[in-house]
Parts: structure tokens; sequence; C-alpha cells
């Protein structure tokens, strides 16, 4: 290993010493969860209240995405000066059994340094409708073959890196379960997937195989307290992957939808959030860093998140580690930088460690910026039993089961988002 690696590993070591911690304890028990102020979205810095959609649009929302840039995911560059070419390695008009055309596409990146690095992208397009269609766009974890058990699916080109990191189950249809491709295609969906790790490969030591090396700037060996993470990186793929539907004739570009789980969750808010291409955004069982809210400790905490994942937010988030009532603002002022366009949250009943009851409270408490763009946000501070999903301007689903996505899932974000989009479903539900 380079001596500037292992100084870079020492230093993050002696940060993870400092603030986070691997065995801070981790609280289940509702009647546990410390009094708290949820932070009012509603109120600036300097205390004036916002109370027309100017102020929101020219002061707080401003004020807000700083903090999430400053002190969580870090600040995305502006000009990262990275090229990208797009090119089509692959193509099947007839896949799925004529249900769709697919193609596959690989974006050539070249950073101003002359650094290169590739990641290959998989679009469905529905074969039942004519012109334009909405299109799902999100990421999966282990390879785009991992998503389907259709042979012409080119393995992503990370499969080698990570398997031999140790991470597993990059076969073929390994985790189809989790990608309802038929069913959104018969509802006239296009969906894009790539894999997350052609971006940001998802560990704190391989960060330079990604996309991290074209930036100007880049260090191997240190990172600026802002400096974003990989929760920004993918973030900051997930629009150069819009970047190409917008080129693509059969997307309806005013249709796209951001949809991620898990930590993949946590990255379409912040996508979503910055990128105001994505009309709806939806985090599925998102938890800790994502829609639950900080300040309830309760399941996965900031001491274990950052202990454990320290390359995912930015350096200066691990002050919060062991003192999440010392945040000056919360996840639910993330959600409502999605305003006016749409925000979906959904949780797992038996998922405790992404606190969903948290989670489905930071999507309420986004109502008061809905309802300045005379919005509805969710009406009832209780969470909704399971399998009641609530449709309106904002959407919440709590259903049954573990940490996964499901068929439930994708019916429940369709029905969301062709209420959005005024679509009409081809199949009669
Ligand atoms: C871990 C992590 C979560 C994350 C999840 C996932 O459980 O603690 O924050 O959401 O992995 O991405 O599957």
């Amino acid at each position: 290993m380079k001596r500037g690696k292992l100084l870079f590993l020492a230093l993050m070591m002696t940060v993870t010493i400092a603030g986070q911690n691997k065995n801070a304890p981790v609280n289940y028990d509702e009647s546990k969860v410390p009094v708290f102020e949820v932070p009012d979205v509603m109120r600036c810095e300097d205390g004036q209240r916002v109370e027309s959609v100017m102020q929101w649009e020219k002061k707080r929302r401003p004020e807000l995405l700083k903090m999430f840039s400053e002190q969580e995911y870090g600040v995305t560059p502006r000009h990262t000066g990275i090229k990208v070419k797009y090119e089509l390695v692959a193509s099947n008009p007839k896949a799925m059994g004529g249900l769709a055309t697919q193609k596959q596409i690989r974006f050539n990146f070249t950073g101003k340094n002359g650094k290169t690095h590739q990641a290959l992208l998989l679009l469905y397009l529905p074969n039942n409708t004519k012109g334009r269609v909405p299109v799902i766009v999100s990421y999966n974890f282990h390879g785009n073959q991992t998503t389907t058990l259709e042979e012409d699916v080119i393995f992503s080109p990370s499969k080698e890196l990570m398997r031999s990191a140790g991470s597993e189950n990059w076969g073929r249809g390994e985790q189809a379960s989790r990608w309802s491709y038929e069913l959104a295609l018969k509802r006239g969906y296009a969906v894009a997937t790539m894999n997350y790790h052609d971006i940001y490969p998802d560990s704190p030591e391989l960060r330079e195989y990604g996309i991290s090396p074209l930036l100007q700037g880049y260090k191997e060996d240190s990172r600026a307290g802002n400096e974003w993470g990989a929760i920004g990186v993918w973030a900051w793929g997930y629009s150069r992957i819009a970047d190409y539907l917008e080129k693509e004739k059969r997307i309806d570009k005013d249709c796209m939808v951001v949809l991620g789980h898990s930590r993949l969750g946590k990255t379409s808010l912040w996508a979503g959030v910055q990128d105001k291409r994505f009309k709806v955004v939806i985090s599925n069982d998102s938890g800790c860093g994502g829609a639950a809210l900080s300040k309830r400790v309760i399941g996965e905490n900031l001491a274990r998140i950052t202990a454990n994942f320290p390359h995912w937010f930015c350096p200066a988030f691990n002050v919060y580690s062991e003192n999440e009532a010392a945040l000056p603002f919360d996840q639910h002022e993330l959600l409502a930088l999605v305003a006016p366009r749409h925000v979906y949250v959904a949780s797992a009943e038996d998922d405790q460690w992404a606190d969903p009851k948290g989670e489905y409270l930071s999507a309420y408490y986004t109502g008061p910026v809905y309802k300045l763009y005379n919005m509805q946000g969710l009406p009832s501070k209780e969470q909704p039993a399971i399998h009641q999903p609530q449709h309106y301007d904002v959407g919440y689903h709590i259903r049954a089961g573990k940490h996964d996505v499901t068929e439930y899932d994708w019916r429940c974000y369709l029905d969301f988002c062709d209420k959005v989009f005024g679509c009409f479903s081809t199949e009669a539900h």
C-alpha cells in the first residue's frame, strides 16, 4: 500500500476513534426516544418565518440546501469538467418475450486530467405504447445482470473489482425479485438501471477506482470537511443518467422518476433534491441518513452509520455522531427540498433498523412547504396502517415484511406516478 494511502487510512481511523463509534448502543424502544424539537422547516436561520413561495425559494431552500451540502452529504462540484460519451453496446427490440426494447449503453467518462472511467446502463422501453414514456431510474446493488434472467444482459464492469473485495451475489437474476420490470413495462413505464459501484465502488478503500480520480483537485489521501462522499457522487451519477435519458427519443423528459432502496434511497433523495429533472423522488426503506429523522435516535444512529460507512457522508457529518441533539436540521427538511415536485417514502414493518415511524414523520413534516404551493402533504401525524398507501402530493406506505423492494412497493410507486403524470395504466388494477 502506498505511504500516502496508509497515512490517509490512519487519519480516518483517528477521526473514527474521536467521533464515530461502531459499538454505540442502538435503541429500539420508543419510550427511550429523546425529547426533541423537530426543527422548523419554515423558520430561517435569522428567525424570519417563511410566508411565501418566493421566500422559500430565494432564502430558506438555499439555506437548507447549503446545510445538507456542507454538513451531511458534502458539496457537489458545480463543474466537474468530466465529459461523457455514450456508446450503444447492445440492443434487442424483442426483449422480455417482446414486451420491451432493451438497450445497453456504455458511459465513457473522461476527466480534464485525461483519466477515464466506464459505467454501463441497462434500459428497458415498453413496446406496447407508442411515443414518449415516463421512466424510472434506479441503481442496482450487484450489477445489471442480477436484475433479470435475460441472457443478453451484460455483466456490469464493477463485478470483478467488487467480487475480489468480497462482495457476493453477482449471479444472473440473483436480485430479480427486486425488479418488477414486467409490471412497469406493462403499465407503460421505461426502467433504467446501473450498478452503483460503477460510479463509486462502495468501500472506503476503493475510491480510486470510481469517478473521483477524474475530478480536478482529487487527492487520494485526504478529504476536506465538506467534500462529497459516496452518496454525493452516486447522486451525481443519477444526474448523468438523466442527461442521457433526456436525449433518448422514447423518453418523456418531463416524467423522470428516481427510485432507490436503502443506501440508494438516501442517494435518490439527495439526487432528487438537487436535480429538478426528477419529478418524483422515491425513497424505499432509506432509514438513517435518508428519510428517517436523525433526532429520534432509534434504530441505526449517526455514530453507527458514520463509523461503519465513513465514506458515505462528508467528514463534517461525524461531528453529530452520538450528538444528534446538536444537529441544526433534520431529514424532513431534506425531503421538503423536493417540493413542489413529489416525494414518496416507503417503509417495511420489520425494518426497525431504518425506523419506519421516523421515516413517516419526516414525510409528514414536509407538509408546510407543500402547503405553500397549495399542495397537499400527508394529512395525519399518525402513521398509517400496513398496506394503506397514502397518495397525496406526498406519498407514503408501509408494507409487511423485511428490508427489501417488493412487487407491492413497485405497484404503489406506479399508482402514485400515474396520478402525478396523469397516465392511464395499461394494466387493470
Ligand atoms: C446497512 C446500513 C443502512 C443501509 C443499508 C443498505 O444496513 O446500516 O444505513 O441503508 O445497509 O443500504 O442496505
